[in-house]
């Protein structure tokens, strides 16, 4: 072993050129510089939050109270709140009022359809559901997840686990960032769903379905455009 490594070490700096040892030190250096560009990254993400969890718990909860199996009235009554409770000029964040802006969304193999009520760098809300059912996989994300369940209820379960875990109107399913699941709304559900966390990395897995599977263009473009439009807006009013 020792002697093996020895002819090796003795060998290799007559074998390899000069440029390749400065190839592979580029190489090193700028991997690091991206791990470190990362993690600084990852710890400044939360100065842009403007949602704040609780709050939007007590939100849902109210809205289902205030209209119950009717997601309709409890969507004009989360709008509402929200929109009297961040106006734009004093939280310096912007809301998409028009709830006709549904699109579908077909991600790890589960399909709903979304209302994306508010879309920035650092975070989303969004409504999403059907009344269908379906079934999937949540995704690997980086960004923190709140599923606050409106109407049915959203089964989900991790390997290893061998009972379900149950989420019922008014519950809040919290995936943090990192972790995955299989995730089941039985009989059609609809959720509000909020992350927080650099939401662009996101996007292959929101978007990966339609290229491999759907090739719903028109989707896509409108999904594309709602988003875009709507990080857009908050950029230009100081929201990351
Ligand atoms: C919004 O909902 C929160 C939580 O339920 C409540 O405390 C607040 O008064 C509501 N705001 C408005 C303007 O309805």
């Amino acid at each position: 072993m020792a002697k093996s490594r020895n002819a090796t070490t003795a060998k290799q700096p007559q074998n390899v050129p000069k440029n390749t040892l400065r190839k592979w030190i580029g190489r090193v250096v700028f991997v690091a510089l991206l791990c470190a560009a990362c993690s600084w990254l990852d710890s400044i993400k939360d100065r842009w939050y403007v949602f704040n969890p609780p709050f939007l718990h007590e939100v849902a909860k109210e809205a289902i109270a205030a209209s119950p199996n009717d997601p309709q009235g409890m969507i004009s009554h989360i709008m509402t709140n929200l929109t009297s409770t961040y106006p734009t000029s004093a939280k310096m964040i912007s809301l998409n009022t028009d709830s006709s802006e549904w699109v579908f969304s077909n991600a790890g193999g589960a399909m709903g359809a979304m209302y994306i009520i508010h879309a920035s760098i650092t975070e989303y809300l969004i409504v999403f559901g059907t009344p269908l059912g379906t079934e999937g996989h949540t995704g690997l994300h980086t960004a923190d997840d709140y599923f606050h369940i409106l109407v049915g209820e959203q089964w989900a379960f991790k390997p290893g686990a061998l009972e379900m875990e149950r989420y019922a109107p008014g519950d809040v399913h919290f995936l943090p960032r990192g972790t995955a699941k299989q995730y089941k709304m039985h009989e059609g559900c609809f959720a509000l769903e909020y992350a927080r966390g650099w939401i662009p990395l996101m996007m292959p897995f929101g978007l990966a379905d339609t290229f491999t599977s759907t090739l719903d263009i028109p989707t896509l473009y409108h999904t594309v455009r709602i988003t875009a439009r709507e990080m857009i807006k908050n950029l230009l009013i100081g929201k990351i």
